[in-house]
């Protein structure tokens, strides 16, 4: 029971490695609330948490969602001790697709949604707290079609230092999870026909020193050491967890 009691906010709870990260939490004890922004995803994550979790419908592209979201569960639990900002999408698009309009989304929900959620929960945190930023193999190795992704990510790399730095007066560690390719609902929305994901898939695999794609339930282990007091002296950090991808 490593989370025993603990209240744990995840964004992203709904799918992949948020959802995985939601259920190992809650098997460690913890009150999960869920935040997402499909109500069919959510209502089945729900239903996958044993109607045990804390649902919020929210985009985390709008402040005040996530505002209303840490507002929600402040009145269910009172304080928050496990911030999870894991959600995050993208669809592929090379340096002449780009439009401005792309730009803003990408930013609105992979960094500023990132930004907010930690400076909304950050007040009602309690010490001995953690942060934990879902970033990416894209912070370190360059993909084509992936551009502002890799951008916001590398952004979001960043944040965990400077608001390490910020919090840990406050006894709050904040630290990043970089996972590589992992098998999530994630591809499917990206926006390739199956026949190029499959190639895209078989390329990865190939630079991945474990040769296979990285299961959900892997990265919420790696999720757990940084949300528990596992890794008390932690903060600032980046877990890699990616099979090698981006480390030979
Ligand atoms: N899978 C990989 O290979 C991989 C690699 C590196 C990094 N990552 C990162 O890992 C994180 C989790 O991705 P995943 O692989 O688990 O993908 P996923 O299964 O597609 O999960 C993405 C989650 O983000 C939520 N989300 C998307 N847009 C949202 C919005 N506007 N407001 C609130 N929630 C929103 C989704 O919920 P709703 O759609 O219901 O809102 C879903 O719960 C992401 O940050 C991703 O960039 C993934």
């Amino acid at each position: 029971m490593k989370l025993n009691n603990k209240v744990a906010f995840i964004t992203g709870g709904t799918s992949g490695i948020g959802l995985e990260a939601a259920k190992l939490f809650q098997l460690e004890g913890a009150h999960v609330v869920l935040v997402g922004s499909n109500q069919d995803r959510l209502a089945a994550a729900g239903a996958a948490l044993n109607g045990k979790a804390l649902l919020i419908h929210a985009d985390i592209r709008k402040v005040a969602d996530i505002e209303r979201a840490v507002a929600e569960t402040k009145a269910t639990y009172g304080h928050i001790d496990v911030v999870f900002a894991n959600a995050g999408a993208t669809t592929v698009a090379p340096l002449e697709a780009v439009t401005e309009a792309y730009v803003a989304d990408n930013l609105a929900l992979n960094f500023s949604g990132t930004f907010f959620t930690i400076q909304k929960a950050a007040p009602v945190m309690t010490e001995g707290g953690s942060i934990i930023v879902t970033t990416s193999f894209l912070n370190t190795i360059g993909y084509p079609g992936l551009s502002i992704l890799a951008a916001t990510k590398a952004a979001t790399r960043s944040l965990v230092r400077t608001l390490g730095a910020e919090l840990a007066p406050r006894g709050i560690r904040v630290n990043a999870l970089s996972p590589g390719a992992i098998a999530t609902p994630f591809y499917s929305k990206v926006g390739l026909p199956d026949a190029v994901l499959q190639e895209v898939a078989a390329g990865i695999t190939a630079k991945t020193g474990l040769k296979r794609f990285g299961e959900a339930a892997e990265v919420a282990k790696a999720a757990l050491f940084l949300a528990s007091d596992d890794s008390s002296y932690t903060t600032g950090a980046e877990l890699v967890v990616d099979g090698g991808l981006t480390q030979f």
